[in-house]
């Protein structure tokens, strides 16, 4: 429509105004996503994102996604000026895992190898090892593993469940959750699974393990949009955040694909098959962070990593980049 095209077009003299480039997620509003893919930006899950931004030669990154995302950015390029649209959309897996007693946690167990998903504060990160997202997380543990070595796991336990009885390796895990993907319901998914014979289930490993047994594929959020490529069904029940359809479809427009079921279908539930953070991001504070730029107003957009902690944090990112290679 004519407001979306005009946005568009702001957003896109804005972007070559400041030498800036859009880094949205898989997630955010279908038209956030339209706007990175056509302004030379990026559609991606969280580890391209990192990996793009790292590379890209812009001076200002506009993250579109929740607050790991920017901060991870950040992190990996402290010259540049990372901006998001709210600086509020921040991830339940990260909420959960505090830093005071996460490191405690650590501390009891000084003889293990401790990995963290991104979704998780720069502080966390600074206290890792290792730095994974979910489209390594079985590789790399799999890979210490068969180096003897015994792993703590935070924050996802549903993920680290997930590795663990894949992999077999000696996992502490921490007891966080997305709760978004934990309202995914395997006995629901079966009765659809009846209704629709044919269908292929596709599962990020943020669900519950019974969701995990059930799929045709496991995967990051790219990953999933791949098997919707290559497997051969037409039809997909799909267990991750909704935002993901719009790619999905344009990665396989001649084939369907329907939303798994969660626990508060038909009652009220903030977070069913939508993350309420990715929902924050919205085209106005995109154009308010990327005018303000440089300005007092930009604060509640940018954001800022201490430097001592971005010198810690750097070297379990550079790991997991290094090792996703
Ligand atoms: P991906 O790395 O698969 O994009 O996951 C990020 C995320 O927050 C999923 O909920
Ligand atoms: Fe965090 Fe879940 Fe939202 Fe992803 S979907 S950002 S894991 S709360």
């Amino acid at each position: 429509d004519a407001e979306f095209a005009e946005k568009k077009q702001r957003i896109a003299d804005l972007l070559k105004l400041h030498n800036a480039t859009l880094i949205a997620h898989y997630y955010t509003d279908p038209k956030i996503q339209a706007i990175a893919e056509a302004t030379g930006g990026i559609v991606s899950d969280s580890l391209e994102m990192a990996r793009f931004g790292r590379d890209s030669d812009a001076d200002v990154l506009i993250v579109a996604g929740v607050k790991f995302m920017g901060e991870t950015a950040k992190i990996l390029s402290p010259a540049k000026t990372v901006l998001m649209p709210t600086l509020e959309a921040t991830c339940s897996l990260d909420l959960g895992c505090p830093i005071e007693d996460f490191s405690a946690f650590c501390d009891q167990h000084p003889d293990r190898t401790v990995v963290v998903y991104a979704n998780t504060s720069a502080a966390v990160k600074a206290r890792a090892d290792w730095v994974v997202t979910s489209s390594i997380a079985v590789e790399l543990i799999d890979h210490l593993d068969s180096q003897g070595e015994k792993i703590i796991w935070a924050p996802d336990q549903h993920l680290g469940r997930y590795i663990q009885q894949k992999v077999g390796a000696d996992m502490l895990l921490w007891d966080g959750a997305c709760i978004v993907h934990e309202e995914f319901r395997s006995r629901s998914l079966k009765t659809m699974k009846e209704m629709y014979p044919d269908a292929a289930v596709l599962v990020h490993p943020e669900s519950p393990i019974e969701m995990t047994q059930m799929a045709d594929a496991v995967g990051s959020t790219s990953q999933l949009i791949k098997a919707a490529q290559t497997l051969p069904h037409k039809m997909f029940i799909v267990a991750t955040d909704r935002g993901i359809f719009y790619k999905m479809q344009q990665a396989a427009p001649d084939k369907v694909f329907i939303e798994a079921p969660t626990r508060g279908e038909g009652a009220t539930c903030r977070s069913c098959a939508h993350c309420p953070w990715m929902a924050m991001n919205d085209l106005d504070q995109i154009i308010h962070a990327l005018e303000k730029v440089g300005t007092p107003d930009a604060v509640p957009h940018e954001i800022f990593v201490d430097a001592q902690l971005i010198e810690q944090a750097k070297k379990p990112l550079d790991r997991m980049l290094a090792f996703g290679a």
